[in-house]
């Protein structure tokens, strides 16, 4: 099976973890377009969607599906994410698409984070995909001083603005062995809007394509 094929399994298999009627969160990429395809798709629809980027919520109104600003929900049962990189606790990488940030906002809105990704996620160690930093740009300059200092290479992704206005750092050669303290370590500093280590919002459960099918792994 191709990687696309892949991600339109698990973009499939995810619809199973949606209540029809209910009000879910939804992320971005190119898995989460596949889910959203599959969900304009189902017998009984959602009610609406929180989205996570312009860009899933323009594929989700294109396709009929409401979606609703963050502020007007109290809670969301499901987010369905892609990943970077996730590890065998459901640590992961985000933000290769740029939307770290609402993306972590959603997630913590919810009570159950379903990643979908091809196997090629799977990882033991994060850190082999360039790990995303949202930044306010008076920051940027700073921030790369501090990664540098954390032994990683940063790297200002050209051309990128972000949803919310800021910039992205790609930072390459970290082992992230302890994702949960170094998600809080580069948090802290000043003109860090988000990082996308997503250790305090993993996941839940992961639907992994492989060769062989779906496999569901819970954490
Ligand atoms: C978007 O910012 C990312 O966090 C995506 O969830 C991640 O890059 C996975 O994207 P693909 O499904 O396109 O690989």
């Amino acid at each position: 099976m191709t990687q696309d094929e892949l991600k339109a399994l698990v973009g499939q298999a995810a619809t199973a973890y949606v209540e029809p009627g209910s009000i879910i969160g939804v992320g971005t990429g190119s898995t989460v377009n596949c889910f959203i395809d599959a969900l304009a798709k189902m017998p009984v629809p959602i009610k609406a969607a929180v989205s996570s980027s312009h860009a899933s919520t323009e594929r989700m109104r294109a396709l009929g599906i409401e979606v609703l600003d963050a502020n007007q929900v109290e809670s969301l049962a499901v987010y369905i994410d892609g990943a970077d990189e996730i590890d065998h606790a459901g640590h992961m990488i985000k933000g290769g698409g740029a939307a770290l940030t609402r993306e972590k906002i959603v997630a913590d809105i919810a009570a159950r984070f379903v990643c979908i990704a091809d196997e090629s996620k799977l990882v033991t160690t994060l850190g082999r995909f360039p790990l995303p930093i949202e930044v306010i740009p008076m920051a940027a300059a700073q921030i790369a001083r501090r990664v540098r200092a954390l032994g990683g290479e940063p790297a200002l992704r050209a051309g990128v603005v972000t949803d919310n206005g800021g910039q992205i750092i790609d930072v390459r050669g970290l082992a992230i062995t302890d994702p949960a303290a170094m998600e809080r370590e580069i948090n802290q500093w000043p003109g860090v809007v988000s990082v996308g280590i997503f250790a305090r919002n993993k996941a839940d459960l992961c639907l992994l394509g492989t060769a062989q099918g779906v496999r569901t792994l819970t954490f």
